[in-house]
């Protein structure tokens, strides 16, 4: 994503400009060039050489190159990037950059500057506290800049607070979502509930409830990757701010909640209530700790402000409203129900009822319903369903700037019906919910990205299996996997499925963190993950086409192929061409290779002329996997090197046993001779073959 973008990285005088020669690194790791500009007194916390060093280019930091007189223009620099980001900014910079004093080059840069630009403050927790702070990121924010808030945490004064510069990993994050292509939010500014309330019964007491906040921050998540200034207004959770771009707003009870969301709403395109808020509180509120006695106690609750309910009164044209419903009966009914008393635009309804769906969940099933009708989605992580109800949300908002609202509709991909396995057993002891984000994002994925432009009925769709077993696990999101790819189709006419793929990945490296979202951008391949499974799903894809018709997965197996071919530079083995291993490469190498063309019409001939072929004509269609044996036969005597005739007899072995377990001695010695040259090691296998005398 940032592979060849120019970037400008303004560093400014502060403790955390130690942090920037990180941020060079990682920016030059994923492909930018980068211009590190710095202020004078950056230069006392950090050196200009090492900048230099690690960006490949001299670093600028006078109006004038003290050698010979030449001018550093800024204004060139302006038109050069295609973002800058000042990090670390100090309370000075923001100043100036908000006030417009250009007495450095890093300021006079940022004012030619006609890319985007990134900002991530870094200073003490009163100085970032200070109303003249606030004032100043305000302005900076009005212009249009992207303020990357502060982290909390230990600060270079031993105290502790909100002030730290976000890391580095996160800032490059930021800079990644902004350039991904689905920023349909981009210009909008969304508010979001999220959370439990509590409701104080004294000091130490209070009404809460079960809500984990996830999905709610999990939908801020989603807005903010797609472009949007979100205000997350969140109750007492324990969840980190999952993007560096969302401003969070801590809040207790019902009333902070409303207070908060009633401020910001005004300034906002839209609003999703996610929260679970406490619908009463006590009536009192003990000053102190209420004590025991031995008789009972009654408290007495008074009604909270429904919140959705005064945004909905509050709401102006053009605004969208969303509400959640959790309901245990007649669920639709009383959704439907929320959705006109509250005047929402559309209401996201989640049954308890539902295995998986619920508070402390990682998945959630819901079903939208607007004015128009209502669309049921099936179990999803919470980071899937957030992302069908912001998709819901921008369209919404796309049709009320039209003012036109049609119906709407599912834009899943629907080439697959994979499942995914991840097993951690092996590195026990480790933060285990990583490894759930991680199935559920690859879940995700694979199933919902739309592969293909061809048209998959629900019964086409093709069965495959991705299980993963993690080798090892490091903190900094290094994964070391093996990966059993299985891929199945039906068998016309008959209850069983033929298997059209199967292979055992030995090592698949890769780095993933919780949040990371999952993507792949076919002429830049930067993730060995996404571009492992890409490769997979492609092959898979071909290889079924190519079952269906002869030679018809060209197109899709030459996706893989190009994969495997531009992988080379990932530093995975899988991808090495070439060599004797046997690997990703060599697979698609063979099966691609014209030399082995008798592979892929073999596909055709197995499948569609022999197995489908069976149920009506058993001795018809067994003649027509004959056939493709010699086939593959062919291809073996033209390449006995080819991995891909060993792995097909590997994984076909029972199938074909089964095949010729009805037939002529004499087919069935013909099909052993061709079966044990090309694969000796299952001899006693296919001597199976000959012991069978049905
Ligand atoms: N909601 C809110 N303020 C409240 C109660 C609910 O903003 N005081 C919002 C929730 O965030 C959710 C929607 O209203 O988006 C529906 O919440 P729910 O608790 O299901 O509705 P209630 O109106 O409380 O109805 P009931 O408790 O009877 O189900």
């Amino acid at each position: 994503m940032l592979k060849g973008k120019k970037i400008v990285l303004g560093v400014t005088g502060s403790i955390a400009a130690y942090k920037a020669a990180v941020l060079v690194r990682l920016l030059v790791k994923e492909g930018a060039e980068v211009q590190v500009v710095m202020t004078p007194s950056a230069k006392e916390f950090i050196t200009p050489l090492t900048l230099s060093t690690l960006s490949g280019r001299p670093v600028l930091s006078e109006f004038f190159n003290t050698g010979n007189g030449s001018w550093h223009s800024h204004v060139e620099l302006g038109l050069w990037a295609d973002a800058m980001i000042v990090a670390p900014a100090t309370a000075s910079t923001l100043g100036k950059m908000a006030a417009g004093v250009a007495d450095n080059l890093l300021v006079t840069t940022y004012m030619s500057m006609k890319a985007p630009v990134f900002i991530a403050p870094a200073m003490d927790l009163d100085m970032y506290a200070h109303p003249a702070t606030v004032h100043n990121i305000g302005t900076l924010k009005a212009y249009g800049n992207h303020i990357i808030e502060a982290a909390a945490g230990e600060l270079a004064s031993h105290l502790c607070g909100k002030g730290r510069m976000e890391e580095p990993e996160n800032i490059v994050k930021a800079l990644k979502d902004f350039f991904l292509t689905d920023r349909d939010l981009e210009g909008k500014r969304v508010l979001i509930t999220a959370g439990p309330t509590y409701e104080k019964i004294d000091p130490v007491r209070f009404i809460g409830n079960y809500s984990s906040g996830k999905m709610g921050f999990a939908i801020a998540a989603e807005c903010a990757r797609r472009g949007a200034a979100v205000t997350l207004v969140a109750g007492p959770v324990s969840l980190p701010t999952p993007h560096p771009a969302i401003e969070r707003i801590d809040v207790e009870s019902a009333r902070e909640m409303c207070e908060t969301a009633v401020a910001v709403f005004p300034s906002c395109d839209a609003a999703v209530l996610s929260a679970a808020v406490a619908d009463y509180r006590p009536a009192v509120q003990a000053s102190s700790k209420i004590k025991r006695t031995s008789d009972g106690m009654t408290i007495d609750l008074e009604a909270n402000p429904d919140i959705a309910a005064t945004l909905g009164r509050a709401k102006k044209e053009g605004q969208c409203l969303a509400g959640f419903a959790l309901e245990t009966d007649n669920a639709e009914e009383n959704a439907c129900k929320k959705l006109e008393k509250k005047n929402l635009d559309f209401i996201v309804l989640n049954s308890l009822e539902d295995e998986g769906a619920g508070f402390s969940c990682d998945t959630n099933k819901v079903t939208i319903i607007d004015r128009n009708g209502k669309n049921a989605y099936p179990l999803k992580s919470k980071a899937g369903v957030a992302k069908d109800v912001v998709s819901h949300l921008a369209k919404l908002l796309m049709l009320l700037v039209m003012l036109f609202v049609p119906s709407f509709a599912s834009a899943e991909g629907e080439e697959l019906n994979a499942t995914v396995n991840l097993n951690s057993s092996k590195v026990q002891g480790s933060n285990t919910e990583v490894f759930t984000m991680l199935r559920d994002a690859l879940d995700e994925f694979i199933n919902t990205r739309k592969w293909t432009t061809n048209f998959y009925e629900e019964n086409e769709r093709i069965m495959c299996s991705f299980n993963f077993v993690v080798n090892s696990y490091a903190n900094d999101g290094s994964f070391d996997c093996s990966l059993m790819v299985q891929a199945s189709r039906p068998v016309f006419g008959s209850s069983y499925n033929s298997v059209l793929f199967k292979y055992e990945d030995p090592s698949v490296k890769f780095k993933y963190q919780p949040y990371d979202r999952l993507e792949f951008i076919e002429d830049n391949l930067d993730n060995n993950l996404t571009a492992v499974i890409a490769f997979y799903v492609y092959m898979i894809i071909g290889m079924d086409l190519d079952s269906m018709g002869e030679l018809g997965g060209s197109e899709f197996l030459n996706k893989a192929l190009t994969i495997a071919n531009n992988a080379q530079n990932l530093g995975d083995s899988g991808w090495r061409a070439g060599g004797s291993d046997n690997n990703r490469h060599s697979i698609i190498d063979d099966y691609m290779n014209g030399a082995l063309e008798p592979v892929r019409k073999l596909m055709y001939k197995y499948h569609r002329l022999g197995l489908d072929t069976m149920f009506k004509s058993a001795d018809g269609g067994r003649k027509a996997i004959t056939e493709s044996i010699k086939l593959l036969k062919q291809a073996y005597d033209d390449r006995p090197m080819a991995y891909f005739t060993e792995l097909f007899t590997e994984y076909k072995v029972d199938e074909i046993v089964n095949v010729y377990s009805k037939c002529t001695p004499e087919e069935k010695k013909d099909v052993v001779k061709i079966l044990s040259e090309i694969n000796p090691s299952l001899s006693s296998e296919w001597d199976k073959i000959t012991r069978n005398n049905n």
